[in-house]
């Protein structure tokens, strides 16, 4: 398993709120590179199914709703320890208890609402990568 490759969503709240570029440019400075990026939307069925572990909590049906409120940004990023060191830069869950300069901590408004997405293995990395872009697809 790859230990190098990240997934993130830019979330449908700081896209709409013009943060988009702010948090590339903090990506980008903290050492990722971005190997594949798309401006996009969800439909609820995708929604559902990209958040399916999650079908059972209380907050799900909300979360797809937010989900596809508006357009999102999902990168495939590259960086040595990819997924620890992205969840790192964008801080906890709740922005309330992200660290201090995290993208959450300055961009998020919720728990529901928190900006970014990040993977949290490598394996979810692999599959939510998978989920948005194909290995060969090219224009
Ligand atoms: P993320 O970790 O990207 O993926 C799961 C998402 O579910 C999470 O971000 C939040 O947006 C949302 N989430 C997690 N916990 C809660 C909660 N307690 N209430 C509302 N939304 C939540």
């Amino acid at each position: 398993m790859e230990t190098n490759k990240t997934f993130t969503m830019i979330k449908p709240d700081a896209v709409a709120n013009g943060h988009t570029g702010a948090i590339l440019d903090q990506i980008i400075k903290a050492g990722f590179s971005v190997k594949a990026m798309k401006l996009t939307s969800l439909s609820t069925e995708k929604a559902g199914q990209f958040y399916a572990i999650h079908k059972e909590r209380p907050f799900f049906n909300d979360l797809v709703k937010f989900m596809t409120s508006g357009p999102i940004v999902a990168a495939i990023l590259e960086k040595e320890n990819a997924v620890e060191d992205f969840r790192k830069l964008i801080g906890a869950t709740d922005p309330k208890k992200a660290e201090e300069g995290t993208i959450r901590n300055k961009f998020a408004e919720s728990i529901e609402a928190n900006a970014v997405h990040g993977s949290d293995s490598d394996e979810n990395a692999a599959i939510e990568g998978s989920f948005f872009f194909s290995a060969f697809e090219r224009v």
